[in-house]
């Protein structure tokens, strides 16, 4: 590759003024890239801001829809639901009730906002007693098991108007089984976006306090991937994409730039990052304090996961961007 030699080759030339920046700049944010995660609570008329993500709420359904409008009106494309049911058991039986909290949240956004994506998220530590990702058995996660709980979830799901389920366990054969289980139920048309590569990480902390979806005891490392690795990443998202995954996701983003990178460039398939919860609270504190400029450093953060190659970010700062994006200013 030839590049140019000073001082025939100034970079700076480039760089002089916003116009040319502008012409030359390599990555952009768009609407187009968002996710907006929502969590829904049981209840009537509560919206409870969560305490340790400033700017995110919890809503009961009767006031989902509301939340939902505003996105939609920002013009982003897409919401993904995270439920607190009523009830907790050891199985987590609310995620496969058709009158579970997802499937009504669910049903009542798509009957008052119809133009926008629902995806659900499709996992069982929100819902059941123990917050492990599935069914114990003598104190561990029984991957098997766990298989045919989530076929009845994502059918469910489905049958509540979900446009696209997002199963993030990390069960092993879950991305088949619940495509077999969609196909069979009459939802060939339904994509799966799976949590192909998620990270056993500090931070969800956020996202356990809003969800209240700590694990009782023990932690998630024998599900969860361990950070020291990335070619397991690679392993992972492959057989996902064998198994049927439309869409495969990276999780969390900012601590795993280089895995986003590994699957865009070894796949064919859409990825999708997670910007979770830790890494916006850490901004919003930052913020708060007074120590880094919220902003810039949240559009700095956003344009890195898009440069490492992710298609779609799911991210809580998805309307301050998009306020930013409709200003024009950026
Ligand atoms: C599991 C799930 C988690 C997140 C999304 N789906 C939490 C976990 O594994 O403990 C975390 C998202 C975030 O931190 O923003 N259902």
């Amino acid at each position: 590759m030839i590049v140019g030699r000073f001082p025939e080759s100034r970079p700076r030339r480039l760089r002089r003024n916003e116009q040319i920046r502008r012409l030359v700049r390599e990555t952009h944010l768009t609407l187009d890239d968002l996710i907006y995660p929502l969590f829904v609570i049981p209840g009537e008329n509560r919206v409870e801001e969560v305490p340790s993500m400033p700017g995110v709420y919890r809503y009961s359904v009767d006031r989902l829809t509301d939340a939902v409008k505003e996105v939609r009106d920002l013009g982003i494309p897409a919401v993904i639901l995270f439920g607190i049911p009523e009830h907790k058991d050891e199985v987590g039986s609310d995620t496969w009730s058709d009158e579970g909290i997802i499937q009504r949240a669910t049903r009542r956004i798509k009957e008052e906002v119809p133009d926008i994506l629902v995806i659900t998220d499709v996992c069982f530590c929100e819902y059941t007693s123990h917050g492990h990702c599935g069914v114990l058995r003598d104190g561990e996660v029984d991957n098997d098991a766990t298989l045919e709980n989530l076929k009845k979830q994502v059918v469910s799901h489905a049958r509540a108007g979900a446009d696209m389920v997002a199963p993030s366990g990390m069960m092993d054969g879950m991305v088949r089984a619940i495509r077999s289980a969609l196909d069979s139920a009459g939802f060939s048309h339904i994509p799966i976006m799976s949590y192909s590569a998620k990270f056993a990480s500090a931070f969800y902390g956020p996202f356990r306090e809003a969800a209240q979806s700590a694990p009782a005891f023990g932690d998630r490392r024998s599900y969860q991937m361990d950070p020291a690795n990335r070619r397991e990443a690679l392993k992972e998202v492959l057989m996902d994409i064998e198994e049927g995954a439309d869409i495969v996701m990276v999780k969390p983003a900012l601590a795993y730039l280089d895995v986003i990178s590994d699957v865009k460039q070894n796949t064919l398939v859409p990825v999708c990052a997670y910007n979770v919860s830790g890494e916006y609270a850490l901004v919003k504190a930052g913020g708060r304090l007074g120590w880094v400029d919220e902003e810039r450093v949240m559009i700095e953060m956003l344009l890195s996961i898009k440069r490492a190659g992710a298609d779609m970010i799911i991210t809580y700062f998805a309307k301050d961007v998009a306020k930013l994006i409709n200003g024009g200013k950026i």
